[in-house]
């Protein structure tokens, strides 16, 4: 076998076998293919499609390229939640101390930001002292004690697609839905929980725009993980504006924190809590989903998610009274307001350029090796369908670097467009697959 053959294959429109496919991932993964027999590859994968069985094999050996995680010293059924990537997504901070809360272990490795879209392991970095980095038996110790860890993933597990990955990201190659799915499923699966549910994005600030391939890539991730014997449920969510109001590492956390007092924004917490209601039911705790909804609101309003929030905080060494005093989150030292120029109703927010926007904040990495600044970001005064009148603040950008406040805010600018005529709300959660 040899990669020239594999490469002409694919771009002749054939179908790649299980030897083929583990042979390129194992060579790449090793440094025995190299980037430019890769790269073709990959681009032929892009024109010519993967089909399911491709898929399957791709995130196989990806799945298998270093580590898996073995939960099975952890008690319970172990229930995963994953998000395509989104502006404003901080549900994990919400949704995880819920789940927990209601007795289901969450036992959950989490990625940094990418490009415009946030990641939630730096938005946990943004609360002093927290530490993303635990040994396997303190994570599965802590899990076991507390019902729940979050952390960042390690360099060991995946590393096929930690590589093929970096190289999508510069060659043109991420937006294929077979490279989406087996990226993603094969970290989900490696990852080692018993059921996953996935966030899949569709909008301006999703990597799938448009809501029916949301759609498939939802229906294909759930086929995989069932083929692996992991209930997988996809929820379709709309990501045409940011969700929530805070864009931005601390301010999403703050966030993240009022909407646990059941203060936060309707759109974050409505999906929070659907998502949430969904890993209580495939954790067993109750027997339908929509029970599980309503477990999840009252761990909402007895504020049970908020003290988990707070337990797993001090847990993993951090300040444990930013819950109290969110003044305690890092802060930026200079802000911009973004005005109306016109009145009438905002018409779109445009989520990509929110992110784009805080990305230029510092908020976001424009380059790998770039430091994040945590308390940069943007938050939203207005979303869409409220009303606005000429000059008032639509929202405001925060950071520590006066050049790249002045480039964030020409972005956030453009995210707006107010017109005359009423709009309704985006419908915020459009279908959900694999119940
Ligand atoms: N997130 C991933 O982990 N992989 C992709 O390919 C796209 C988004």
């Amino acid at each position: 076998m040899n990669m020239i053959d594999i490469i002409l294959k694919k771009r002749d429109g054939g179908k790649l076998s299980q030897a083929e496919i583990q042979y390129f991932v194992r060579g790449y993964t090793e440094g025995s293919i190299p980037d430019y027999q890769a790269s073709a590859l990959l681009m032929a994968f892009f024109f010519r499609g993967i089909d399911r069985e491709e898929i399957f094999e791709l995130t196989n050996a990806m799945r298998y390229s270093g580590d898996t995680v073995d939960l099975s010293d952890i008690r319970g059924i172990k229930v995963d939640k994953h998000s395509t990537g989104g502006v404003g997504d901080k549900t994990t901070l919400i949704t995880a101390p819920l789940a927990a809360a209601c007795g289901v272990p969450v036992a959950k490795m989490s990625g940094r930001g990418l490009g415009f879209t946030g990641g939630t392991v730096d938005k946990l970095e943004s609360i002093p002292g927290f530490r993303t980095t635990l040994e396997p038996e303190e994570f599965l110790r802590q899990v076991n004690e507390t019902g729940i860890a979050l952390i960042g993933q390690t360099a060991h597990i995946t590393p096929a697609d930690k590589k093929i990955y970096a190289l999508r990201d510069v060659t043109g190659t991420v937006e294929n839905l077979g490279l989406i799915a087996s990226s993603i499923m094969s970290k989900k699966l490696a990852a080692g929980s018993d059921a996953i549910v996935l966030d899949v994005k569709c909008g301006s600030g999703a990597f799938m725009e448009d809501q029916q391939r949301a759609a498939q890539l939802g229906q294909i991730m759930c086929e995989i993980g069932v083929a692996a014997g992991k209930r997988t449920v996809a929820v379709i969510t709309d990501m045409s504006q940011p969700l929530g109001k805070a864009v931005g590492n601390s301010l999403e956390v703050a966030e993240a924190i009022e909407t646990l007092r059941g203060r936060g924004p309707e759109d974050i917490t409505q999906l929070s809590l659907k998502l949430a209601g969904i890993m209580i039911y495939l954790g067993g705790r109750v027997k339908t989903e929509a029970e599980g909804q309503i477990m999840a609101q009252q761990a909402l309003h007895s504020g049970a998610g908020l003290e988990k929030l707070k337990n797993l905080i001090i847990r993993q060494g951090g300040k444990g009274e930013v819950i109290d005093h969110p003044e305690l989150l890092p802060e930026a030292s200079m802000k911009r307001e973004i005005v109306a120029g016109s009145s009438g109703f905002v018409q779109a927010i445009d989520a990509k350029a929110v992110g784009l926007a805080s990305q230029h904040t510092g908020a976001g990495r424009l380059t790998k090796e770039d430091a994040v600044d945590l308390s940069a970001g943007i938050l939203l005064r207005k979303k869409v369908g409220d009303k606005v009148s000429r000059g008032e603040c639509l929202a405001v950008v925060y950071g520590n670097n006066k050049n790249k406040l002045t480039s964030a805010q020409k972005e956030a600018e453009k995210a707006f467009s107010i017109g005359k005529e009423k709009v309704e709300k985006p419908q915020l959660i459009k279908n959900i697959l694999g119940l």
